[in-house]
């Protein structure tokens, strides 16, 4: 049933992105200063190697991912494909199923619109995962906030940047996934400055602390991964992703996750606290948190797809009969109606009536 619901909300959402249409649908949206470990915390939820990550500007366009379970098929049949995972991008129709394709493929769409020498562009790539190791959820990857325009960037890169960030972040479904490196102190992170301006309350903002083998030796964020710092209300989850070293000598998934643990485990700091920090457990916080938000907003969805209806009609009823019979001119028409059926149909949907979303 949950897992449905996520299914349809994604589904909708897309509808109206292929519209040029804009529906507030819950994401969770990654921010932090540059290099603080997002793409890489990301990466890791993903399960997958294939986002450009690295020290300085890498990220320099939003990446919208959507990550889709698709079940194992339990029996092997000719009529299924011989990958159980793979990546389609928006702007090109292709299944990626080598994902350091996917990399690349993210790299060249970056420099294609972004430029060649650190440039940032608003314009979001959209990506979907398909995969049996996914929970279902929408993420959204940023550039990092910066102080200093390098290379083409102008003047007031810093305010772009900010901009830019608050324009995900600042939507109230929006879920913030605050990234802070450990070996920075709390007090300066950009992440939980620009989160609070948006979410005073510490709500819809989750604290991720990356980095935490790279701390001063003698010190220890237990009292931060505990909440007695920074008060959120869904915590902090201390993370600790691959190194540059790792990253040069690729390092794969399986032993990161396979050390992350390790860490935890052995830290005499973190121990006790082991079960609740690490990539596993961020992951199946993340789905909770998603889960909830979308049930919260069900309301007010409801009462913006009835509005939307009752514009569309009005529309529809404008076309008069070029609608009914598809005249060539009236296409659009034809998409609106589509669309109202299947805004109907979400509707109901959230009523507990069956519907079919085939
Ligand atoms: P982003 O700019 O916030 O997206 O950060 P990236 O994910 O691209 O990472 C930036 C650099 O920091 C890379 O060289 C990563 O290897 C490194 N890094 C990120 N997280 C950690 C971590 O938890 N520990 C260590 N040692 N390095 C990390
Ligand atoms: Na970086
Ligand atoms: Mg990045």
């Amino acid at each position: 049933m949950d897992q449905d619901l996520i299914k349809l909300v994604n589904k909708l959402q897309d509808t109206f992105a292929n519209l040029g249409g804009e529906l507030d649908m819950p994401q969770l949206v990654v921010v932090g200063s540059q290099s603080a470990g997002k793409s890489s915390v990301l990466e890791t939820i993903v399960g997958r190697d294939f986002l450009p990550r690295g020290q300085g500007i890498v990220t320099r366009r939003p990446l919208v991912l959507q990550l889709i379970h698709t079940p194992i098929p339990s029996e092997p049949s000719a009529s299924a494909p011989p990958y159980t995972e793979w990546g389609q991008f928006l702007h090109i129709d292709k299944r990626f199923t080598d994902f350091n394709e996917i990399r690349k493929e993210i790299e060249t769409e970056t420099f294609r619109v972004a430029g060649q020498n650190k440039g940032v562009s608003k314009l979001p790539i959209s990506l979907r995962i398909y995969s049996p190791n996914v929970l279902d959820l929408t993420l959204v990857d940023l550039p990092g906030l910066t102080k200093i325009p390098v290379g083409d960037q102008p003047s007031d890169i810093e305010r772009q940047i900010r901009n830019l960030v608050l324009e995900y972040i600042s939507k109230p479904n929006s879920v913030i996934l605050a990234v802070s490196g450990a070996n920075v102190d709390l007090a300066n992170s950009e992440a939980l400055k620009l989160a609070r301006s948006v979410d005073p309350q510490g709500r819809r903002t989750i604290g991720i602390l990356t980095k935490l083998d790279l701390m001063d030796a003698g010190t220890n964020a237990f009292d931060i991964l505990t909440g007695r710092v920074y008060q959120l209300k869904l915590g902090f989850v201390g993370i600790v992703n691959r190194s540059q070293q790792d990253i040069i000598s690729e390092k794969s998934m399986a032993d990161a996750n396979e050390a992350e643990s390790e860490f935890f485990r052995n830290h005499p700091a973190y121990r006790n606290i082991a079960h609740k920090n690490g990539t596993k457990y961020l992951a199946k916080t993340l789905n909770q948190v998603l889960m909830n938000h979308i049930r919260e907003k069900l309301p007010d969805m409801k009462a913006r797809l009835n509005t939307l209806i009752g514009q569309a009609q009005q529309e529809l009823n404008s076309y008069g009969d070029a609608a009914v019979y598809g005249d060539k001119n009236q296409q659009g028409s034809l998409i609106l109606r589509l669309m109202t059926q299947f805004a109907r149909d979400f509707v109901s949907s959230i009523e507990g009536t069956k519907v079919d979303i085939s």
